[in-house]
């Protein structure tokens, strides 16, 4: 058990940010990270995943503790199913592709977020017509206070857009150590409903597609759309898509016969914070250092040299805008440091 002083986190955050951690430390199993919970019960805590849903403003005055826990594992089979136990530090994506050589389906509409196991439950990750609350079962996460051992049943976390109980009641009291999912292992349920999904494997004549199809059509979807955070820093969405009432949908539809939008229920609509940001005039705006994402909107980007702070300021110039132009509040997706 090493503690590194003065750590630059740029390596792990995808905004590729400069700053610095007082103290730093990888976990590389469970028991390591209850005995590090033991032994530094006083010293302040920050929990690191794979960096990609975070903006770093300034130095972090605290233990940085680094999950970099890995294993995958079967651990039951059923008739059409295979649980599979996973590592926190396991990375996301390449999760998917040794689920795809197991021929295991029901993450593969999830290829190519970037970012780590053991996060993905927090924020509830989602993309093209699937989220992770649709594949998991449990997970076991290590209480800060107490080094004790909890696992969280699907109900417990309390799921929702973009949204769990991590982020909310529970925000910052726990680490999560690993994570169950229930995937497919034959008659695997395809989600191609998602529109770009469905375009894609028509123009590939692809009509009847494996979980490999799309999975490979997601990651081109993605490539075509995303910056990849290797050569562009970024956090994927920088916003959530906002929900509003109705009325006030009815109200901008008269204005803006095109809206792209998505029924949630009887009395709320999604409506896209890229296509809000776009209409405002941002897209593939450049501020020096960083800006706004060509082919995303709701993509923010470092260029190189940018500091958190810029990229803050710019989310607020945004914000405040849109809140102007359509009386719309947008609310961040990442987590703001
Ligand atoms: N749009 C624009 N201009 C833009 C971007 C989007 O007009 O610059 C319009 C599109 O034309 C489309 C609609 O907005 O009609 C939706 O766009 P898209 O399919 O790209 O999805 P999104 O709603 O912008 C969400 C997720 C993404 C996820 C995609 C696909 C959120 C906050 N974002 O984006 O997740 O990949 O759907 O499922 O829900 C992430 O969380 O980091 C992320 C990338």
């Amino acid at each position: 058990m090493k503690i590194l002083k003065n750590v630059s986190l740029i390596d792990h955050n995808t905004f590729g940010l400069n700053v610095n951690a007082k103290q730093f430390i990888d976990i590389t199993s469970k028991n390591e990270l209850i005995e590090v919970l033991t032994q530094y019960q006083n010293k302040n805590k920050f929990v690191l995943g794979g960096g990609s849903n975070i903006l770093l403003t300034k130095d972090i005055d605290a233990l940085v503790i680094h999950m970099n826990n890995k294993g995958i594992e079967i651990i039951r089979k059923e008739d059409d199913f295979v649980y599979i136990k996973v590592q926190a530090g396991e990375n996301w994506h390449e999760l998917i592709m040794w689920c795809l050589d197991n021929d295991l389906g029901g993450l593969e509409n999830l290829s190519l977020i970037p970012g780590n196991v053991g996060t993905a439950p927090i924020q509830n990750i989602g993309a093209y017509g699937v989220e992770l609350k649709d594949v998991f079962v449990e997970c076991e996460a290590i209480t800060i206070e107490n080094a004790k051992a909890r696992v969280f049943t699907h109900e417990e976390c309390h799921f929702d857009y973009r949204n769990s109980i991590f982020k909310n009641e529970l925000k910052g009291k726990h680490i999560i150590c690993n994570v169950t999912f229930k995937l497919t292992s034959k008659n695997h349920r395809l989600n191609s409903a998602y529109g770009a999904i469905q375009s894609e494997l028509d123009s590939q004549n692809i009509s009847n597609p494996t979980i490999k199809d799309i999975s490979n059509t997601v990651i081109k979807i993605r490539e075509s759309k995303l910056p990849d955070p290797k050569k562009i820093g970024n956090s994927g969405s920088f916003f959530k898509n906002p929900i509003v009432g109705v009325k006030q949908f009815e109200y901008l539809r008269d204005n803006f016969p095109e809206i792209p939008h998505y029924i949630v229920s009887n009395s709320e609509v999604k409506i896209p914070a890229g296509w809000l940001i776009e209409k405002a005039g941002f897209k593939g705006k450049r501020f020096g250092n960083y800006g706004v994402h060509k082919n995303q909107a709701l993509v923010l980007v470092n260029y190189g040299k940018a500091e958190g702070k810029d990229i803050l300021e710019l989310s607020k110039l945004i914000q405040s805008t849109i809140y102007r132009l359509f009386d719309i509040q947008l609310e961040a997706e990442v987590n703001i440091i």
